[in-house]
């Protein structure tokens, strides 16, 4: 069924490879180019029969009102918060996301603003590009060596952390609701506070969604402590921006390390003025490598449903 007729409905400007390949494939709508949405959904809304769509791309019902044939639904990105899940269960319309293949890019890019943080490289490399180096020293970091490093969600994601933060010689403690995992032997907290109290770094790595909204808030943090430094690679939504700022402020924490942020792209300007907090414009899974395998994924998932009807990675 992948000879051009069918028609599917691309979120905005997807990876290349894989707008390529849908291109080659099938006749590509493109939402971002969907100005007059009724008008549109007029002449072409019946036709289309999947929607692709990334982890922050998402979906919007009143696209979604408007595509009465949809069949699937297949996303790029692990997280799926952004799309109405169940609207579209209700609708009978099954999702794919691409877990798995994106596990060890976050995990590198958490130790990388993790270390970023503590070795204050953002801030070391602002200093020598000033040209301030001859004219004094740079103030010392923290170490990772005998830290304890605090998981909030020891997912797939979480324990592809908790064994590079190892190999740092790092303690790994997590939190997670009522009873341990069983046969992981990282200290357990079923008490979020408590795990940033006993926590030096605490790294965020939870899916986003109505479940973990502000779950990083003031009291969290207060626990975290004046020497504690916040690594958030989940969602923005995760932690009470507000709160994070008015904690960095009171000095109640030592520092951040943010990759998201809640109204991404936009970033509050007083996290942009702080020296003790490390920025990134969400890269977590942002490797050719991995980006390839999370394209190919995709592919691979719309193709399998075209052809059976059934999703390799279905969202359960
Ligand atoms: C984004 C992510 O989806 O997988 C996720 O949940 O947050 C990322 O991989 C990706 O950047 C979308 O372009």
């Amino acid at each position: 069924m992948t000879d051009n007729t069918v028609d599917v409905l691309a979120w905005g400007a997807l990876n290349p490879s894989l707008m390529a390949n849908l291109q080659q494939h099938y006749r590509v709508h493109n939402r971002a180019e969907i100005t007059d949405l009724q008008a549109w959904g007029d002449t072409h809304g019946a036709k289309i029969t999947a929607v692709i769509t990334s982890g922050v791309f998402g979906t919007e019902i009143e696209v979604l009102e408007r595509l009465p044939n949809l069949k699937v639904v297949c996303s790029f990105g692990v997280g799926y918060d952004a799309i109405d899940i169940a609207y579209l269960a209700d609708r009978g319309i099954p999702v794919s996301n691409t877990p798995d293949v994106l596990n060890n890019a976050v995990a590198e890019t958490a130790m990388a603003l993790t270390l970023c943080l503590t070795r204050r490289i953002s801030e070391a490399e602002r200093f020598v590009r000033a040209g301030a180096w001859p004219t004094g020293k740079f103030p010392l970091g923290r170490q990772l060596t005998g830290k304890t490093c605090g998981i909030v969600g020891l997912g797939k994601i979480g324990k592809t952390i908790a064994l590079r933060a190892a190999a740092f010689e790092m303690n790994i403690a997590y939190y997670r609701r009522g009873e341990p995992y069983a046969g992981i032997d990282y200290t357990h907290y079923n008490d979020l506070a408590e795990l940033a109290r006993a926590a030096d770094y605490l790294v965020v790595i939870v899916p986003g969604g109505a479940g973990t909204q502000h779950l990083i808030n003031r009291e969290v943090l207060q626990a975290l402590g004046p020497d504690g430094l916040l690594i958030n690679v989940a969602r923005g939504s995760v932690v009470d921006e507000q709160a994070l700022i008015a904690a960095l402020q009171a000095k109640e924490i030592a520092g951040a390390a943010l990759d998201v942020f809640e109204n991404e792209p936009h970033v509050p300007a007083e996290l942009m003025s702080m020296d003790n907090v490390v920025l990134a414009p969400h890269i977590g899974s942002g490797t050719h490598e991995t980006r390839q395998a999370m394209a190919d994924l995709v592919f691979a998932n719309l193709q399998q449903f075209m052809t059976d009807g059934t999703l390799i990675t279905p969202v359960e």
